[in-house]
């Protein structure tokens, strides 16, 4: 990557947010007995099927409070109960900033798909364990599914104590529909469109990470929602909307699953070749407390095969209507990566910029990285090569939370311009980590690969307008926003 950066992110002075009130001041994990035992596989034999919980008969509605009660209780009555409601909760909290700099996020980065699934696999057998059910199966989000992108009611209703499944630190209205834009057909078709594992997970760790598309544009924009519709509060968000709580709202697992199915169906799209393939992603371990408070350590090998090694599926969404991935599998891919010539690196100097409520166009360069001088010497690049949109840099104030779409040759463009046809790329959600953390904290990357429908309208060198539209949770421009980021640009890879 050529470009060379002459200003520095100019650290626009965040005031800090104040903590959520239910964020724990530590949330490390009770001191494990002694070294982790290697998980073996899951235990048992039959395998649990994780149904929408749209599709949740009523004795399956009772169940899961009583399993959500039951671990309430837990909590209640022995804090330190490793496998206790808010014991479990800080274990999303530990691995995303409550840790420390010597605990990696998993979010932002590849492990962010892999890490959930596991966390998932113990919560979810632990709640199976409180019912006395091994074939206890956590139910899936489908916001995907047409008419189901709104809370599941057994979540909202009875809006009070006496449902384990209701939290009182959410923004949204009951029987209230996301924005059809954050999980349209369209959206997730583009979604399960993307060729290069990278897209769709993410990439290897590092100061920055790169997230996957699955992450910063769905995953993310349903957090925000279910806290801050419309965008009001920079400040002051709890449990969905900010990482370290998030794990406090029972929906965060159903969400999760949801977001775990869409992984497996995207994968069977697509077979092996959609995985990276190196050592550090697939020997990663991370340990958990089991359903008999067993420090356990599991790797990414072992969780990639979900019915293989720990027992789950998921049945099929059978609403009325059609899923979006049933439109996508249908759609040809296209898989011609589109070369530009090395000579349009951009050399001029680039000014870090601020993006306010006000939507902005900026003109980005469209480069080559040098992995295409090693494709082309003959070196096999990591997946198929294909064309990003990046947005480097990307910095909020520590409580921050926005949407930002994007479009391409569109200047005009602002909130009421579709989310649809060849100039849209996407758009792209920041949710905050931790509520005193650094200016820094949510400060990441974020890349967009290019469909085949906007690589028509994208040349191959030269700049391009690119349009950024802040967004509220909902389709509205947010209040008071600032994000800062440093540079926008187009780049084969
Ligand atoms: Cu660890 Cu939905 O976030």
């Amino acid at each position: 990557m050529s470009i060379t950066l002459v200003a520095i992110l100019p650290s626009p002075s965040y005031a800090q947010c104040p903590r959520p009130s239910n964020e724990p001041a530590t949330c490390r994990p009770p001191t494990p007995p002694g070294p982790p035992v290697p998980f073996q596989g899951d235990i048992g034999s039959s395998t649990r099927v994780r149904k929408s919980a749209f599709e949740l008969t009523s004795i399956e509605v009772d169940r899961l409070r009583q399993a959500f009660a039951a671990l309430r209780k837990l909590s209640e009555d022995d804090p330190d109960d490793p496998r206790g409601w808010l014991q479990q909760a800080n274990v999303h909290c530990w691995h995303c900033g409550g840790g420390g700099a010597s605990v990696a996020n998993v979010h932002g980065n590849y492990w962010f798909l892999p890490w959930h699934r596991a966390y998932l696999y113990f919560f979810e057998k632990i709640l199976g364990k409180l019912v006395g059910d091994p074939d206890f199966a956590l139910p899936y989000w489908d916001w995907d599914t047409r008419g189901r992108n709104l809370m599941p009611p057994p979540y909202v209703v009875p809006s009070a104590g006496s449902n384990s499944l209701f939290d009182a630190y959410r923004g949204v209205a009951p029987g209230r529909a996301m924005p059809a834009s954050a999980t349209s057909p369209q959206e997730i078709k583009r979604l399960l469109s993307l060729r290069d594992w990278a897209s769709f997970m993410g990439g290897p760790a590092g100061p920055r990470g790169v997230p996957g598309e699955i992450e910063f544009r769905i995953h993310n924009r349903v957090h925000q929602w279910v806290t801050d519709p419309r965008g009001q509060a920079n400040c002051g968000v709890q449990d969905m909307g900010i990482f370290s709580t998030a794990a406090q709202d029972p929906i965060f697992y159903a969400h999760h699953a949801n977001t775990d199915r869409l992984w497996e169906v995207w994968r069977a799209m697509g077979g092996e070749q959609r995985l990276p393939t190196d050592a550090a992603f697939r020997q990663r371990t991370w340990t958990f407390y089991d359903e008999n408070k067993r420090w356990v350590s599991i790797s990414v090998e072992q969780v990639l095969d979900s019915a293989g090694s720990l027992h789950y599926g998921y049945s099929r969404p059978s609403p009325g209507g059609r899923t979006g991935h049933e439109h996508a599998a249908s759609q040809p891919l296209t898989t011609e990566p589109m070369l530009a010539p090395s000579k349009s690196v951009a050399k001029a100097p680039w000014v870090a910029q601020l993006l306010t409520s006000e939507p902005q166009t900026v003109s980005a360069p469209i480069v080559v990285s040098s992995e295409i001088a090693s494709f082309e010497a003959g070196a096999s690049p990591l997946g198929p090569m294909v064309r990003r949109l990046h947005i480097d840099g990307v910095a909020m104030p520590p409580g921050g939370s926005t949407t930002v779409r994007v479009f391409v040759n569109l200047p005009g463009a602002d909130e009421r311009t579709p989310p649809s046809g060849p100039n849209y790329v996407g758009a792209f959600t920041v949710v905050p980590h931790h509520g005193s953390g650094h200016a820094d904290a949510t400060r990441q990357d974020v890349a967009f690969e290019l469909s085949a429908e906007t690589e028509q309208v994208v040349p191959s060198s030269g700049e391009i307008p690119v349009s950024l539209i802040p967004l509220a949770g909902e389709d509205m421009r947010p209040l008071g926003l600032t994000l800062a980021y440093e540079k926008v640009y187009v780049v084969t890879e």
